[in-house]
């Protein structure tokens, strides 16, 4: 076993225990990303009612001629949770960049990933890196000395709450440095009826992909929760501007978990994600909070995606 699974097995363990123990009932929601979780989520993001991925997609097929305009050749292109890495390719063919570094936590699809891109690009140099860039990342010494675009698609900032993502903000602008810029995708606020679908799908993918986190409790952490006694819920907070989703349970119960035993009343919600939703202005504003200056924009027709460039420049003082 290697480090990273050791570490994310006591992290796992430590916050399904204050989940229950502590009665916090909220679980981060990176935890929906195990195996099986990335499978569903692959699977989602071809749902009809999942605008978010071809959205995106769309725009990074349709501006090519854009970024290779204000961003240029030659830059390393670093991607931030590159995942299955299915939107860079109209990225990379674009910038024509001098390297590629995709950061993801898991080590595995990471090799995989970039193994299959090296096919479609065999004179990029690709240098994966396995690691958990909610903190600042040491990236290959190949890239130190190159110009730097961060890629961060997906709208994946929506998970964290407003805190959290000022402060990955401000960790990407020193692993990237001064002069580099962000492209970064962001889901926009619309009608929530529209958001809603989305996150509760006809064909209950996203259900499945909610319970599977009571599946991985189960499987990873000697649990007997009853999974089908518990219902995915999503649901518009127009305050916070977020998609909350919740594992609701529909029946008082008893289960262990670690060996510890636990209880749920009827109604009882775990709260295990958030996915903010971004005005344009809401969206400038973060960036520049974490020290990034937005220099343009584009959108669909319906505004319900947006892809920003940023840059990194030197601080400067008040007013
Ligand atoms: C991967 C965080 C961008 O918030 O839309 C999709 C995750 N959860 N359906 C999102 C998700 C349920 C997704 N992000």
């Amino acid at each position: 076993m290697d480090m990273t699974t050791t570490l994310v097995d006591h992290t796992f363990r430590k916050d399904v225990r204050r989940c229950f123990e502590q009665q916090t009932y909220a679980l981060p929601a990176r935890w929906l990303y195990d195996r099986r979780g990335s499978e569903l989520f692959e699977e989602i993001t071809e749902l009809p009612e999942y605008y978010p991925t071809r959205t995106e997609t769309k725009l990074l097929r349709d501006h090519g001629a854009d970024f290779a305009k204000a961003i240029g050749e030659g830059r390393a292109v670093i991607e931030f949770g590159s995942g299955s890495s299915v939107k860079t390719p109209h990225l990379l063919r674009a910038l024509n960049p001098a390297a590629y570094v995709p950061i993801d936590i898991s080590g595995e699809f990471l090799e995989h990933s970039a193994a299959i891109l090296q096919e479609d690009f065999p004179d990029l140099p690709i240098h994966p890196v396995e690691a958990d860039f909610m903190t600042r990342v040491e990236l290959p010494d190949a890239v130190a000395d190159l110009p730097k675009l961060g890629f961060f698609p997906g709208s994946t900032i929506g998970n964290m709450i407003a805190r959290s993502s000022v402060d990955l903000l401000r960790f990407m602008r020193e692993t990237l440095g001064i002069g580099s810029q962000l492209l970064i995708g962001l889901d926009r606020v619309k009608d929530p009826n529209v958001l809603i679908d989305a996150y509760d799908d006809s064909a209950g993918v996203t259900a499945q992909f909610s319970l599977n986190l009571l599946d991985r409790i189960n499987r990873e952490l000697e649990g007997d929760l009853p999974v089908e006694m518990f219902r995915h819920v999503a649901t518009w907070n127009d305050d916070y501007a977020r998609v909350e989703i919740y594992l609701e349970a529909q029946a008082d119960m008893t289960f262990s978990i670690d060996g510890k035993k636990h209880g749920l009343s009827k109604g009882q919600r775990i709260h295990i994600e958030n996915s903010h939703k971004f005005g344009l202005r809401d969206a400038r504003l973060m960036l520049r909070a974490g020290g990034w200056s937005p220099l343009c924009d584009w959108s669909d027709e319906q505004d319900y995606f947006t892809l920003i460039l940023a840059e990194a420049h030197p601080y400067k003082h008040a007013p």
